[in-house]
């Protein structure tokens, strides 16, 4: 945290801010900054407003019942159909025509699909999934390639009232077992394959992999339906698997969207906490797409009529669910989604896309920003981006010298840069400038939005000066807001209300600036984050020790110029093992985490180490083991029960490199 902070203090352009130009304010949705006061008054009459621009069945007389906190309850005597929101509104007000996704493959194929025929293909899949026996309630694991059908069975599962969870296609088969066992899915989606890096990543065999496992729980799984994709031999399981494309064609396209409970669930999405297992973090309907639909137009200033948004988010993930799925659809927008990787063919593959179908938002990672100004900006160049008005950020903090090269490089020197702040549990953008509002400091993402009250506290809960660090809370419900944690009510509480009581707790270092704007220093706890994707320390420390060679274990996030943290191991072997060198055992262990876990936990790498640092008491210090794996000097190690045993590891890592 302290590392990061004086970073950010001592840059030199820090005091440098980018109003926003005459003609963007001009043009802007929000620009009339007494939104900010009028909602922080009355912060429920302002979502209740935002509330009314969807379309309720029931509409809600309630708004906030907070009468059993920490469980909230938004718009709760309302019922409204999330995927009729998305679809069916837009095909009735006469926007059929409108495009709502231009879908480019990895290997160059291409779908335009408009709102009318989205809709069409949600109705006839919400009557495949009603038949296979899916209603409200039911869990339906989906684990795909960016590709059409995985948002269409988002949207046919939200609009039969079911509930999704939605599995990065990165993910192993143990990852997978797990997250269904945990929500006793009926029924998986998956595809036979989905294209990455030049080549088929095959999907079915995994699932199959996953259900096949003696895990000790009862498979709650009773179908498979499987898109082709990949054209990747596979095989079937008779009366389980079924193929996508052969079923749906028993269905037409007439299905009437009821209305749900505000309140009934609309996915659970698993992330990585403190300790091994990762959260189901469970959000509902109402609120979910009254903040996620609020945000995407107001931050990202969207014109439904003329712009191309383009996410770059996988689904697999929160931003995919929100800025992909319900909060771009909710709002009738236009929007490009690809399926593969930003080198393949080659690094000009994203700028190529934004030319051909004239992006005009474009909201990506600062690793993925990191990585564009790695190769060079002579690769950009060669592209017409002059399509593009607004960019954003998400994941993790942004560097300056990324946030000035994206401006400068990706956006004409002029594009607004969002830096949006949020989280899987907040469900929705919660600190973000406004582009028609805030003057831009690179780095920073500044302040809540209209009707959400942040805060920078000291471990008592008390607030902090201007100038100083802290804790990032949150100090009323907002819409969005995770409900629970599935099936664990008491580890919600524990997580994110033990701490401070009426505060939800992010996780997450912030220091406030003398202009009360918000600078983010880092997770608090044991989470990393590796190209803006949350891993926990914990849970890779308990894969490796699952290895028959290793004793103990100490993995930490190490700064990394590109994927901003990068997961280092520390493994102490058993005396009797098979592994006979060093780069083998290191070689094995890497691989051994991307089996167990799914290739992005996969260690940058793994050093092999005769003894761990601990304290008196037992307790590993991952603080020095950081400090090493960053190449530091190593700090203070008084409190260690054997002080030479930095001096050792660093020796024993020397003769290594
Ligand atoms: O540490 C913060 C960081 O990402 C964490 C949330 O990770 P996840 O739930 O996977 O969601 C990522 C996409 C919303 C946060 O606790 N984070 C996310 N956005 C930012 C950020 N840190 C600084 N600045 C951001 N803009």
């Amino acid at each position: 945290m302290t590392d990061q902070h004086s970073t950010i203090e001592s840059h030199p352009l820090q005091g440098q801010t980018y109003p926003p130009s005459d003609a963007f304010r001009a043009q802007a949705n929000v620009t009339d900054s007494s939104v900010y006061w009028r909602a922080a008054q009355d912060p429920e009459a302002y979502w209740a407003e935002q509330a009314r621009s969807l379309t309720w069945t029931q509409p809600f007389t309630e708004v906030l019942d907070w009468s059993n906190p920490p469980f909230a309850r938004w718009f709760g005597d309302g019922k409204l159909n999330v995927a009729a929101n998305c679809l069916d509104r837009h095909v009735a007000a006469g926007l059929g025509d409108r495009v709502a996704f231009h879908f480019e493959g990895e290997p160059g194929d291409t779908r335009t699909i408009t709102y009318a025929e989205l809709t069409y293909e949600v109705k006839r899949a919400a009557n495949m999934l009603a038949s296979l026996g899916i209603g409200q309630g039911d869990r339906v694991a989906i684990y795909m390639p960016l590709i059409p059908e995985t948002i269409i069975s988002m949207l046919a599962v939200a609009r039969v009232g079911a509930i999704h969870s939605v599995v990065f296609g990165g993910f192993s088969a143990d990852s997978l077992r797990s997250r269904i066992d945990d929500a006793e899915a009926k029924l998986v989606i998956t595809a036979d394959g989905g294209f990455r890096k030049g080549r088929v990543s095959p999907l079915k065999p995994t699932v199959d992999d996953a259900l096949s496992a003696d895990t000790g729980a009862e498979l709650s799984v009773e179908h498979v339906l499987v898109v082709q994709r990949g054209e990747n031999e596979i095989d079937f399981v008779e009366g389980r698997d079924l193929w996508w494309h052969e079923e749906i064609q028993a269905y037409d396209g007439e299905h009437t969207a009821e209305g749900f409970d505000a309140e009934n669930p609309l996915f659970i999405l698993y992330t990585s906490g403190t300790t091994g297992k990762p959260k189901g973090i469970v959000h509902t309907s109402g609120g979910y797409l009254t903040q996620t639909s609020t945000t995407h137009r107001n931050v990202f200033d969207l014109k439904p009529e003329t712009d191309v948004f383009w996410c770059t988010a996988d689904v697999g993930w929160i931003t995919g669910h929100s800025y992909v799925v319900y909060g771009p659809l909710a709002n009738g927008a236009t929007q490009v989604i690809y399926e593969g990787t930003p080198e393949t063919p080659n690094w000009g593959r994203w700028w190529d896309i934004v030319q051909k179908y004239g992006v005009t938002i474009f909201y990506t990672a600062p690793t993925a920003i990191r990585a564009c100004m790695k190769v060079g900006r002579q690769v950009p160049a060669e592209y017409d981006l002059s399509s593009i008005r607004l960019l954003g950020s998400v994941g993790e903090p942004i560097n300056p010298e990324a946030w000035r090269w994206f401006r400068e490089v990706i956006g004409g020197g002029e594009a607004p840069i969002m830096d949006t702040w949020w989280q899987t549990e907040t469900g929705a953008h919660m600190i973000s400038p406004l582009p028609g509002l805030t003057a831009l400091k690179p780095g920073s993402a500044q302040i809540a939005q209209p009707g959400i009250a942040v805060s920078v506290v000291n471990e008592e809960g008390e607030r902090v000066e201007p100038g100083q660090s802290g804790l990032l809370v949150v100090e009323q419900p907002w819409p969005s807001m995770l409900r629970t944690i599935w099936g664990d009510d008491q580890r919600y509480i524990d997580t994110y209300w033990a701490k401070f009581g009426d505060k939800y707790f992010a996780g997450d270092g912030a220091r406030l600036d003398d202009d009360g704007d918000i600078w983010f220093l880092g997770r608090v706890d044991d989470v990393m984050n590796v190209s803006g994707h949350r891993l926990s320390t914990t849970e890779i420390e308990s894969a490796l020790v699952e290895h028959h060679a290793v004793a103990e274990s100490a993995v930490v996030g190490a700064d990394d110029e590109t994927t901003g943290q990068a997961v280092v191991a520390f493994v102490v072997l058993k005396s009797q093992q098979s592994i006979v060198t060093a780069d083998d055992a290191e070689a094995e262990l890497r691989k051994h985490v991307a089996a167990h876990i799914g290739a992005i936990a996969r260690p940058r790498q793994v050093f092999i180490v005769n003894e761990l640092p601990k304290t008196r008491s037992g307790k590993i210090m991952r603080r020095l083991l950081k400090q090493v794996a960053e190449g530091k000097e190593v700090g203070d190690t008084q409190t260690l029960a054997d002080t030479a045993v930095m001096s050792t590891i660093q020796d024993q890592i020397r003769t290594r490199a």
